[in-house]
């Protein structure tokens, strides 16, 4: 593919842009990274610079010269200014020059800028940089970039690596900009002869030659490079457009009359934001801090006919989703981070005592002073849950944890301890539990940075697609499989991968009062009419337990042959994707066996599958960007990895060692989550409902996700998430629903001190970054180029005074 190299930034609504803090920045890292990401194709270079802690640098000394000129005033500055938390830096550049800016909160500011950056990677370069160290390894994949940036980086500037990484999220805030300015200044001229080339490939390393400068908007210089530099750099960015204008495969460039329009909406939306402000309420609800809309309304609630099928733990959202900030509870602090949070975190963010008092003699959790502790893995798990995960695999070497199964689904996870271990096997587990007061056992998982939702296996189905987990794990679960023509486990069955296990630790399996011999019975008729195979019987000694592990067939064979058609077969219209509000039914769907299709083989081991498009995407079909889906899907991977390594890494102020719980709130092929596969998060994968159904792409190459309306709140407690990243969501939100409302979700999801990342077009950054303004966030960085924007904003522990009552959620 091609890179670009030559883009061009124009920050035009810019005003705002880097907000509280100063600019500082340094410069490799702002800007490269900030444009960098508004270009997707774009091949950046020095951001290298960016990247360079995670690649543990190696190199420094051998930066080519121009570079470390180019980097080396700042490197002095950044220290400093990295570890202030706002400081302020004036920059000195003008400001037409500076493409981040603090926010200055008015957004007339100077109109636009236009930043031509030009980038060169080129191979060769690369190699003489790095060749002489060694470390660079060759390429393979993400690692590869970010190995190299790394060096680059050093390069730069010993500075910002070093510190920023450690440093909390606000050092880096500032550093951004004071180096600009240099740089740019340095490299202007020589960009163009570098511009023509592309070719980078991510595997061989791309630098940046230089980035460069910018002109006010108007520069004359704007027109040519317009169309060149949005034909270069967009092709992802391009993506959105495409996504939402579809069709229209002239793509890459948007008409005049579009940008004009844009640009109308972008100034009205800002001035009418600054003057009406937005008057933000607490909610008063009797869930108080835990309140999650569709599951906390009483209102609804009360008028259930029937509870049996724990209608009450369904979502049930209000009529109008509510726009008030849920309150912290008292004595909050920030959570503890990963991985010392599966072991013990704040009691004061989630003070269930009940819990700790039911529960504690469990081997649960346990109150030890300002904290809970989470001593063993939970009930079923006296002697570890590592011992208990790798017990299965002993039984059952097929499991091959990490390898052959890398998703899998825990019912009624408990503290999702389970799941916390299996991260040790590089393995995801999608948990889940219904709310319960009581027992709030997914918000455990969460604060513990274990990931986990709020669910119930009611009338609906699950809000995943079929055959996407490798296994469904449920370990003392109480759930009635056997009863109704079992239906619950049909469900399982759905989502089960065709050849994947189902492992059910429960008494019955171990015990043999009449009541667990009955049951087993029961499940034995109802797994054989299922064509379940029971593979083995695992016992885990040492902790007590044993688990019946059986297979979902990988044919249809068995299902005809049976002797009675029960349960039934579902009828060939029914969809075994549709999950959003379908109601349950006691059928089974039959097993893909057309080679092409999906689910009819296994997918490649983890991580291979991570990579490669799966092989039931076909060169026929179109993907979301519009290119053939394959080469879609290796293109957005290719984009992401370069979006992260070289801006999100190190040029947004994020400190990553504190980021655990990642959501991509419109995720397409988990091309974002793909691209972070290397740090300690995980990421949930937002499909929603209203785009392009991508979410079984995402579980075959090893990530996780979920379908959702982001018009309606989602089932997770509040601030369970450190990381909300929006690309192109809320333009598309915002013809349908509120976007304050949504922002209030977004409010509520995150965590004091979180971030949010979106990037929109530019009327819509404008909106965003006004009403996260009010709610006193503060601004990290704005960006903007063309009509497109990046905006990253930090919440605050902020609360407002008034107080809003919302009578569905009142008791
Ligand atoms: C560095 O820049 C100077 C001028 O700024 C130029 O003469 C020299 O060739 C450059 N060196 C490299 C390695 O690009
Ligand atoms: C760019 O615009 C200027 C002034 O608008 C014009 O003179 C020049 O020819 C244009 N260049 C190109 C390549 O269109
Ligand atoms: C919260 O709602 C309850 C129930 O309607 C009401 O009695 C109480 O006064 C409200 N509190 C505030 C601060 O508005």
């Amino acid at each position: 593919m091609a890179l670009g190299k030559y883009s061009r930034v124009d920050g035009r609504k810019s005003s705002n842009y880097c907000s509280t803090v100063a600019i500082v920045m340094f410069v490799g890292i702002c800007l490269v990274g900030v444009w960098v990401l508004m270009s997707s194709s774009v091949v950046p270079v020095q951001n290298s610079d960016l990247s360079s802690q995670e690649s543990k640098t190696k190199v420094p000394q051998e930066v080519t010269e121009n570079h470390s000129k180019q980097f080396e005033d700042s490197s002095g500055d950044l220290p400093e200014d990295a570890i202030k938390e706002d400081s302020i830096p004036e920059n000195s550049q003008d400001e037409s020059n500076s493409e981040v800016r603090q926010n200055q909160k008015e957004s007339e500011n100077t109109p636009e800028e236009v930043q031509e950056k030009f980038v060169e990677d080129n191979p060769e370069g690369k190699t003489e940089s790095d060749g002489k160290k060694e470390d660079g390894e060759s390429n393979s994949g993400d690692r590869d970039s970010n190995s190299e940036g790394g060096d680059a980086s050093t390069e730069a500037g010993e500075t910002n690596p070093s510190e920023q990484p450690e440093s909390e999220d606000s050092p880096s805030e500032n550093e951004p900009k004071s180096d600009e300015g240099k740089k740019k200044s340095d490299t202007e001229g020589s960009v163009e002869e570098t511009m023509q080339e592309d070719k980078v490939d991510l595997h061989t390393e791309e630098k940046v030659e230089e980035v460069q400068d910018k002109d006010s908007k108007e520069s004359s210089g704007e027109n040519k490079t317009e169309d060149q530099a949005k034909d270069q750099v967009f092709p992802a960015g391009a993506q959105s457009e495409i996504l939402t204008e579809t069709s229209t495969q002239n793509g890459a460039w948007s008409t005049q009359a579009t940008e004009s329009k844009n640009e109308k909406e972008s100034q009205k939306s800002s001035s009418s934001g600054d003057q009406n402000g937005y008057n933000w309420k607490v909610c008063n609800v009797t869930a108080g801090s835990d309140y999650i809309p569709c599951l906390d309304n009483a209102q609804a609630i009360r008028k259930l006919t029937s509870r049996s099928h724990f209608e009450h733990r369904e979502r049930h959202c209000p009529d109008e989703a509510p726009t008030c900030l849920v309150p912290l509870p008292k004595g909050y602090r920030r959570s503890i981070k990963w991985p010392k949070s599966r072991e013990q975190i704040w009691y004061y963010n989630v003070p269930h005592t009940k819990l700790a008092e039911v529960k504690g003699h469990q081997n649960w959790v346990k109150v030890s002073g300002d904290y809970l502790t989470f001593p063993g893995g939970g009930t079923q798990f006296k002697n570890g849950a590592l011992h208990y995960i790798d017990s299965i695999q002993k039984s059952l070497p097929d499991i091959a944890w990490g390898k052959r199964s890398r998703v899998i689904l825990d019912v009624g996870c408990g503290v999702a301890s389970f799941g916390g271990y299996l991260f040790e096997r590089d393995v995801l587990t999608m948990s889940f539990a219904p709310k319960d007061e009581h027992e709030a056992q997914v918000q455990f998982a969460l604060e513990r940075g274990i990931p986990g939702i709020s669910a119930v296996m009611g009338t609906q189905r699950l809000p995943f697609p079929s055959n996407v987990f490798d296994i469904v794990h449920c370990a003392r679960c109480r759930v009635p499989w056997h009863v109704e023509g079992g239906k619950l486990l049909l469900e399982l069955n759905r989502l089960l991968r065709p050849g994947g296990y189902f492992v059910w630790s429960a008494t019955p399996v171990y015990r043999k009062v009449p009541e667990d011999v009955g049951i087993w019975n029961a499940m034995s008729e109802l797994t054989r009419s299922m064509c379940w195979d029971l593979v083995v019987i695992e016992e885990d000694k040492l902790n007590e337990v044993g688990a019946a592990i059986y297979r979902k067939p990988t044919t249809n064979l068995c299902y005809e042959k049976r002797p009675q058609n029960e349960p039934q077969l579902c009828k060939e219209s029914d969809d075994a994707d549709a999950a959003w509000k379908v109601p349950l039914q006691a059928c089974m769907h039959k097993v893909p066996v057309d080679a092409s299709e999906r689910g009819s083989h296994w997918p490649e081991q983890w991580p291979l599958r991570l990579e490669q498009p799966p092989y039931w995407l076909k060169s026929s079909q179109v993907g979301v960007y519009g290119k053939e889906a394959p080469k879609d899907f290796s293109s957005d991977y290719e984009h992401w990895k370069r979006v992260v390594s070289m801006s999100y890494l190190n040029g947004l102020g994020i400190s990553w060692s504190s980021v655990r719980n990642v959501m991509d709130m419109r995720a397409v092929y988990g091309g974002f989550a793909a691209a972070l596969k290397d740090l300690k998060v995980w990421v949930m994968n937002v499909v929603p409902i209203n785009s392009p159904d991508t979410l079984p792409i995402i579980y075959e190459r090893g990530l996780f996700g979920i379908y959702h309306d982001w018009c309606e709140s989602f089932s997770t407690y509040p601030r369970s998430y450190d990381l909300l990243h929006a690309d192109h969501l809320f333009s598309d939100l915002k013809k349908r629903c509120k976007l304050v409302a949504v922002i209030a979700e977004v409010d509520r999801i995150l965590r004091p001190e979180g971030k949010l990342i979106v990037r929109d077009n530019v009327a819509t950054i404008a909106e965003v970054e006004n009403m996260v303004k009010s709610l006193q966030w503060k601004i990290q960085l704005t960006y903007s180029k063309d009509n497109e924007g990046l905006l990253c904003v930090k919440k605050t522990l902020w609360r407002p005074t008034e107080a809003e009552t919302i009578m569905s959620a009142i008791e």
